[in-house]
């Protein structure tokens, strides 16, 4: 049976990527991006709709999930990244301020925005799941950004319990270093490439396919009983014991 599947950031890396997995399976896939360009071309790519949204506005949020019909099976937060904002003239903390808010919005707020926006249209059956995209950079010394996806593991650990007795799944994926994406905007040098690589137990760099197929598991009949978790995918680069 065809699922409705709503991707929010699909339009490059790891949610373009979960996009073709779900849309390879005859899924209904929704995706959304910030502009009109790069959604109407991921859209066309990997055969899905494609809506213009940004996640940290309410009103695009909520114009977004009226348009999904009456219930919607899986949603993946893939939504965010390091955090865009520009230097204040003013003084240093009000720029500290404008990075924290912008990790926290572009992070945090997109899923619970996303999330809470479409919370009573999700169905249990056949796998209906909740899954957001964390980062290894919260078990670290991650600044705003890794204390935003962090916050983000808090609040989805408690919405596990919310929506648990309705038979949806809630986690998070922590991912490590993944290739093929836009996440570092270019800025990768080949010495910091080579030492992520290194820290791993499987010397190489995720992959978005290693991505997609979590989070195409944690959307199967499979993982029923996974809940409230954050699933590390990161090659060993950190491990939980
Ligand atoms: N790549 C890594 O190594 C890595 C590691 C750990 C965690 N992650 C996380 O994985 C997720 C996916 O990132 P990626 O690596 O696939 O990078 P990416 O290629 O840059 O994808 C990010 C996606 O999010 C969208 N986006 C950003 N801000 C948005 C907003 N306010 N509203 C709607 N869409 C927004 C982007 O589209 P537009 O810019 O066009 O809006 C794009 O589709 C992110 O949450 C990221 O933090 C990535």
């Amino acid at each position: 049976m065809a699922r409705t599947v709503l991707i929010t950031g699909g339009t490059s890396g790891i949610g373009l990527a979960a996009a073709k997995r779900f849309a390879a399976d005859g899924d209904r896939v929704v995706i959304t991006g910030r502009h009109e360009e790069t959604v109407r071309a991921a859209a066309r790519e990997c055969g899905a709709e494609g809506v213009v949204c940004d996640g940290t506005d309410p009103a695009q949020v909520e114009e977004l999930a009226a348009g999904l019909g009456d219930t919607l099976d899986v949603l993946v937060n893939s939504a965010g990244g390091l955090p865009e904002f520009t230097a204040s003239s003013h003084s240093h903390l009000e720029t500290v301020l404008a990075e924290w808010h912008a990790a926290l919005g572009k992070n945090l707020l997109t899923a619970v925005l996303a999330t809470t926006a479409v919370k009573e249209k999700l169905v249990a059956a056949p796998a209906g799941a909740v899954i957001s995209i964390g980062t290894i950079g919260s078990e670290r010394s991650g600044g705003s950004y890794g204390a935003a996806k962090a916050a983000l593991a808090t609040w989805s650990a408690a919405l596990s319990a919310v929506i648990g007795p309705k038979g949806v799944t809630c986690n998070v994926i922590a991912a490590g270093f993944i290739d093929e994406t836009n996440f570092f905007h270019g800025r990768m040098t080949d010495a910091r490439r080579s030492h992520l690589v290194e820290e791993t137990h499987n010397k190489r760099p995720g992959a978005v396919g290693d991505m997609a197929s979590t989070i195409h598991f944690l959307a199967s009949d499979g993982a029923r009983h996974i809940t409230g978790q954050t699933i590390h995918v990161n090659g060993g680069a950190h491990t939980t014991r």
